[in-house]
């Protein structure tokens, strides 16, 4: 990112070029494995990723709080002493949320200024909401000395979502965004909050993003109707074992009371939680013990639990996934995130991933008529105060 772009922006905006604004950096994330696991008690392997979003803000004495993005046309001007209202622009609502999330917690805001500029590809699923909400938790905490921990500002910014932007998401995102850690992947139980860094030390192999650039359409009302539909299959599980969460249950004691949900389509949303669960722990073990190709074939079963189980892949997600399987050089290759569109990641030998973007890129288009955008990920860390000099 160039900084003085960003810069000479924040001033042609907000003039004043006597106080300098401070800069903050929240990452987008992958997630490794562990898909809709967050919302039912599970666990997770999210990494953050070199890709986020800058925010310049400083304070005013003027009682306004002011709203622009590098990203996003509108502008948005308003006083920092009335309630804070969900908008229409769909983009406010991320730090506007968080803000009223501070505001809940005893936290008066005042006037501020701030800028937002982000490198994630937009709509990729790569957590561009999530890094927008915690990078203004991280700056306003930081610039108005408000001393929330870091897990506050993570369960505020997931608040956040729930409220001004209508997604019932679990907290993956805003965790991994927050906590991630250079060369790491973030192991947490979502429902503890316990968590513990994992080195992912790739030797020989790079962890390619490649993004359908599938719009993604109704995704946030399916999210919402998965989240439903899980709720409604612990309803029937729950009775007799006293379960409060679907991933407390182990997949034997599951394979033995599956009956018990009258639904096959509910049955099937359980059976991908409960095994996506039994995978993560399955990966984590992998890795610990660099057993690369054990993590692969993890992930391509992931993918197809998610497919079939799960159902929230769709055509292109697919077709990407099935292209990279035939593809030499290839370990493992799945969806990330919530799904319905958006990016797959891929974990191919490093002496292949050249003819594998060119060979994957090939044949999605020829198969979708889309162009796939490919990226190798860099783990990196997760929010913080960047300097303004350079
Ligand atoms: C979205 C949500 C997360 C998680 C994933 C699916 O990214 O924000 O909380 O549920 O989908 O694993």
């Amino acid at each position: 990112m160039d900084l003085s772009v960003l810069k000479n922006r924040f001033f042609e905006l907000y003039h004043n070029k006597q106080i300098a604004p401070q800069l903050y950096f929240a990452p987008g994330r992958i997630n490794l494995i562990g898909e809709h696991t967050d919302y039912n008690g599970g666990f997770v392997l999210p990494c953050a990723i070199q890709f986020g979003t800058y925010l310049l803000i400083r304070k005013t004495e003027d009682q306004m709080i002011r709203l622009a993005s590098m990203n996003f046309p509108e502008k948005m001007d308003i006083p920092s002493t009335g309630s804070l209202q969900k908008q229409e622009v769909r983009w406010f609502n991320y730090p506007l949320g968080v803000m009223a999330q501070l505001e809940e917690n005893g936290k008066k805001m005042t006037g501020m200024e701030l800028l937002f500029f982000g490198d994630i590809p937009n709509g990729a699923g790569l957590s561009s909401s999530a890094s927008i909400e915690v990078v203004t938790a991280y700056a306003i905490n930081d610039l108005l000395n408000l001393g929330f921990e870091l897990v506050d500002l993570v369960k505020f910014s997931q608040r956040a979502e729930h409220e001004f932007a209508g997604v019932m998401c679990g907290i993956m995102d805003q965790f991994a965004v927050a906590m991630g850690k250079e060369d790491h992947a973030v192991f947490l139980n979502s429902k503890t909050l316990q968590y513990k860094q994992v080195p992912v030390v790739l030797e020989g192999y790079d962890l390619v993003i490649a993004n359908t650039n599938k719009q993604r359409g109704l995704a946030d009302s399916k999210y919402n109707e998965r989240v439903a539909e899980c709720q409604l299959a612990l309803a029937f599980l729950s009775g007799e074992t006293g379960i409060d969460s679907l991933s407390e249950m182990p997949f034997l004691q599951f394979f033995k009371m599956q009956d018990q949900i009258p639904d096959e389509l509910i049955r099937r949303r359980a059976r991908h939680v409960i095994s996506e669960n039994q995978r993560v722990l399955s990966s984590v073990a992998a890795l610990q013990k660099n057993d690369i190709t054990g993590f692969g074939a993890l992930m391509n079963a992931s993918h197809e639990s998610l497919r079939d189980n799960y159902e929230v892949t769709g055509f292109e997600l697919d077709t990407l996934v099935e292209e990279a399987w035939g593809i030499r050089g290839v370990i493992g290759a799945r969806m990330t995130g919530a799904g319905f569109g958006g990016c797959t990641i891929n974990l191919v030998m490093k002496e292949h991933s050249a003819s594998f973007i060119q060979k994957a890129g090939e044949g999605y288009f020829q198969k979708t008529g889309l162009k796939a955008d490919f990226y190798i990920a860099k783990i990196s860390n997760g929010a913080r105060k960047l300097s303004t000099e350079s």
